[in-house]
């Protein structure tokens, strides 16, 4: 008999925890999912407020910019640049502040020319799983080598702000698309119903983001709190994702409040983003 994988007990602690606390919901889409009827009317009453940004939703506005700080510096860090080329550019494997300007100039700009280079022929497909009112999705659709985005959520209400909001920008319009999904119906999702990070399935580079004590009221739950040990632990544990997918990087954030936010060293308190690469 095969063995079974085993996971961690502290994995198993937050199945448990998130069978415990979500009521199964049978919502619009018909389908089933594992989040509550109180986060959905939370959810569906901040539709109009969306874009406000100096509304209820100010503080994932001002988020949004640093997540795209981490998005994009996660993947200009991880590109292979000297991979299918018999034309290889120097990488230094040293700080390159120690090298004369003029040097280091030359070098910038050959590293800059290859990533440009593969960027421009990558074409990357977003899956933006709980995209809410599009924040993310549109600042992703923006990205020139960003081909397609899809957002995916499960309150017809925020979809429709999202929707509404698109349309201010025509670079948007055939880049960007919206669906009333629940992460459970993704198709990978099926057998696997509890696993809010199984967007990666289906994309290179995700990111991830938990949020904890300090979210605004009713916006997350400290029950259903995944921290980025548990999402390391499980990928680490089970057979087939093991080989499959390698965490790139995790960076922790926290919001001050005269300041906005910021990165910081610890990932094990409260928000965190997390990159997890496909690599076979
Ligand atoms: C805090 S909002 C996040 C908004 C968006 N990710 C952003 O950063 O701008 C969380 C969103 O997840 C959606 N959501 C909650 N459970 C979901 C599920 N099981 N499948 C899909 N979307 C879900 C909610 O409707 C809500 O719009």
């Amino acid at each position: 008999m095969k063995p079974q994988p085993c996971l961690s007990i502290a994995r198993q602690l937050t199945l448990r925890r998130l069978l415990h606390h979500s009521r199964v919901l049978l919502h619009d889409t018909k389908k089933f999912t594992s989040t509550s009827e109180s986060e959905m009317s939370h959810f569906n009453a901040l539709a109009s407020s969306w874009w406000d940004v100096n509304g209820p939703q100010r503080i994932l506005h001002k988020m949004n910019l640093l997540r795209m700080d981490f998005i994009h510096d996660t993947i200009m860090d991880n590109l292979k640049l000297n991979e299918n080329t018999d034309d290889e550019v120097y990488i230094p494997p040293f700080n390159m502040d120690l090298l004369p300007k003029q040097i280091k100039d030359t070098i910038n700009a050959d590293l800059e020319g290859r990533r440009d280079e593969i960027l421009s022929e990558a074409n990357y497909k977003v899956l933006d799983v709980g995209c809410g009112g599009g924040i993310l999705s549109e600042s992703m659709a923006r990205l020139s080598f960003v081909e397609q985005v899809k957002g995916i959520d499960l309150s017809s209400d925020v979809l429709e702000a999202a929707k509404l909001h698109k349309q201010k920008d025509p670079i948007l319009e055939d880049k960007l698309s919206y669906s009333l999904m629940a992460i459970e119906d993704l198709p990978e999702m099926k057998s696997l119903t509890l696993s809010p990070c199984l967007r990666c399935w289906n994309t290179s580079t995700i990111h991830r983001e938990s949020c904890a004590r300090n979210s605004a009221c009713g916006t997350h739950t400290l029950e259903k709190y995944i921290n980025q040990t548990e999402i390391k632990e499980w990928l680490e544990e089970e057979s087939g994702l093991r080989e499959s997918f390698k965490v790139v990087d995790t960076k922790g954030c926290i919001y001050l409040p005269a300041y906005g936010w910021k990165f910081t060293s610890c990932a094990d308190v409260g928000n965190y983003f997390m990159a997890i690469q496909r690599v076979k």
